[in-house]
This record gives structure tokens, C-alpha cells and sequence, in this order.
């Protein structure tokens, strides 16, 4: 199964760099991980992205803190500071892949207020601030 997110993945950069064109509406800056990022992360995604749970053990990625996070999943990093675009974790939660596989797994996307923290985030370096 994870093989073929994988696949999906790439198949959907090409699409990725359409919608980043389409989608240049001013961004808020300055986002920090403790403040911004990791209350999101806890709210929604470490109920199954931590040690014993159903995502960690599928997928690899531990969105405990900011060092497991940076390691990524089975395949390696999630999350590429600076390239927003081509980061799994902002496509999954952007719904820039199969609704299968979209994060929150199976659930509503997040708020698009969180959708941008996380993606600006990722955009400014994807520091541990
Ligand atoms: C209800 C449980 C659940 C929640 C909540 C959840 N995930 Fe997942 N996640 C999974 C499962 C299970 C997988 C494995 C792939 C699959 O089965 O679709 C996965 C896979 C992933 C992957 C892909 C890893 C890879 O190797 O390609 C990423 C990135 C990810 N999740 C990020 C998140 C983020 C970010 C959140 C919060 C916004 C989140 N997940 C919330 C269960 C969950």
C-alpha cells in the first residue's frame, strides 16, 4: 500500500506546480513550529502518528515533535524546507493527491487557515523556532 502512495505522489507534482501558479494569494509570515505548527499536528495528526498507533506503524511518520517529524516515514522525509510544493506532508493535507489518501486519513481536511500555517512554515525553512 505504501508503495503506491508513492506513486501517486509523483504523479501528482506536475499538477502541484499548476495549482502554485493559480494560488499566489498573499501568505501570512513568520510562522513558528511551537507556537503555530505543532498544536496543529497534535490536534489532528499524532492520535495516529505516534509510537504504537495505526499511521505511525504504516507509514513511518511520527508528528510528535520536530525531530521525528524531519525524519519522515519509511521512504524517507515528508517534508523538504523551503519547497512547500513538493512536500508530502502540505500535499496530503491539501488534498494535491487521491482522496484516499488525503490527511487527516479519512477524516475532513483541516481548516484552510492551517493548511496555510503549515505550508508557510514549510516554505520559510521548516525550522525548529
Ligand atoms: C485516523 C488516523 C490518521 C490521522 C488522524 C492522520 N493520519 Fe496520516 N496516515 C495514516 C495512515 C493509516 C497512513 C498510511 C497510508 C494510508 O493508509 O493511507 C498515513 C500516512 C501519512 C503520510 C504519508 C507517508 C508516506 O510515507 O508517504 C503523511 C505525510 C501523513 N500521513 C501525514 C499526516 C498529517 C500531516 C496528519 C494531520 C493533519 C495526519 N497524517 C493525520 C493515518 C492517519
Amino acid at each position: 500500500m505504501a508503495a503506491g502512495i508513492q506513486i501517486v505522489l509523483k504523479r501528482s507534482l506536475a499538477a502541484a506546480a499548476l495549482l502554485a501558479v493559480a494560488a499566489c494569494s498573499p501568505a501570512p509570515t513568520g510562522v513558528s513550529y511551537n507556537k503555530d505548527v505543532q498544536p496543529i499536528l497534535a490536534k489532528n495528526c499524532s492520535e495516529c502518528h505516534a509510537a504504537g498507533q495505526k499511521g505511525l506503524i504504516a507509514s513511518g511518520l511520527d508528528t510528535t515533535s520536530h525531530q521525528n517529524l524531519m525524519k519522515g516515514g519509511k521512504f524517507g522525509p515528508l517534508v523538504k524546507p523551503g519547497d512547500a510544493l513538493s512536500s508530502a506532508l502540505n500535499m496530503l493535507v491539501e488534498g494535491r493527491v487521491h482522496s484516499s489518501i488525503q490527511m487527516p486519513h479519512g477524516r475532513e481536511k483541516l481548516p484552510p487557515k492551517d493548511i496555510e500555517t503549515l505550508k508557510v512554515w514549510v516554505s520559510e525553512g521548516a525550522k525548529n523556532n
